[in-house]
């Protein structure tokens, strides 16, 4: 068994690079921001606004309410919500800032806690998201924190809406992003940053493929696959 926890800023790189590494280490990969975004889902179809005001109603409407199951289909994470599958709907950019703010609550946190730490105890995982070497998996085998400069990773995001059909502006991109690493960096709850045992990994200089070749010259250096 191992674990390897990524932790890092949006737009990093995180889940495209820990994808291709569980694919290319036998592994399982969790998308831990994925079951954050169904929460904000829920809330936003629930009519429920997120703000701290609402914590008591939220940590409610998910505790009787919401179910959340991870499947894999042919090696990828599906998020069915409540018998749904609504992994595409996740990524709506108004989803994206919701998840933000819903993961500020320490309800939403806890909700989820066990379950990512179930999904490790009981698989070989890669496992990302921004508290994962902090607080989900404190005694990971090994601990990457992935970044790059806040243009660097609004103008990956940008590429990836316009190919999409997106109308947004890279300026707006760059708001975006710069408004979400305030947010995960100072909220109160398990704020995002770098455990003091893990690797930093700054993809500014890096592709796709530089990247990856490091986070698996890095896991075999474990020693253990
Ligand atoms: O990685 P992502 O963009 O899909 O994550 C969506 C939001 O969820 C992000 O703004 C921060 C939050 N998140 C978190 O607080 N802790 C995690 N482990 C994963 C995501």
């Amino acid at each position: 068994m191992i674990n390897i926890a990524i932790d890092g800023p949006v737009g990093a790189g995180k889940s495209t690079v820990a994808r291709e590494c569980a694919k290319r280490l036998g592994i399982i990969y969790v998308d831990t921001g994925a079951m954050y975004r169904s929460c904000a889902l829920f809330c936003i179809r629930s009519n429920v606004e997120i703000s701290p005001e609402n914590e008591a109603e939220i940590e409610k409407l998910l505790n009787e309410r919401m179910k959340l199951e991870i499947t894999l289909v042919d090696g990828t994470q599906h998020v069915i919500l409540n018998g749904e599958d609504v992994s595409e709907a996740i990524r709506e950019n108004s989803v994206s800032m919701a998840a933000s703010a819903v993961s500020a609550l320490a309800s939403v946190r806890k909700f989820l806690l066990d379950r990512q730490r179930d999904l490790a105890a009981s698989n070989s995982v890669i496992m990302d998201g921004r508290d994962i070497g902090t607080v989900i998996l404190p005694d990971a085998d090994l601990k990457i924190f992935i970044t790059a400069a806040p243009e660097v990773r609004a103008r990956r995001r940008y590429e990836e809406l316009k190919a999409k059909g997106s109308e947004i502006t890279f300026d707006e991109v760059l708001a975006d992003v710069n408004k979400r690493d305030y947010n995960d960096t100072h909220r109160k709850e398990s704020p995002l940053m770098q455990a003091p045992d893990a690797v930093l990994l700054d993809t500014s200089e890096l592709d796709f493929t530089q990247t990856v070749e490091k986070v698996i010259g890095l896991v075999n250096g474990l020693g253990k696959l």
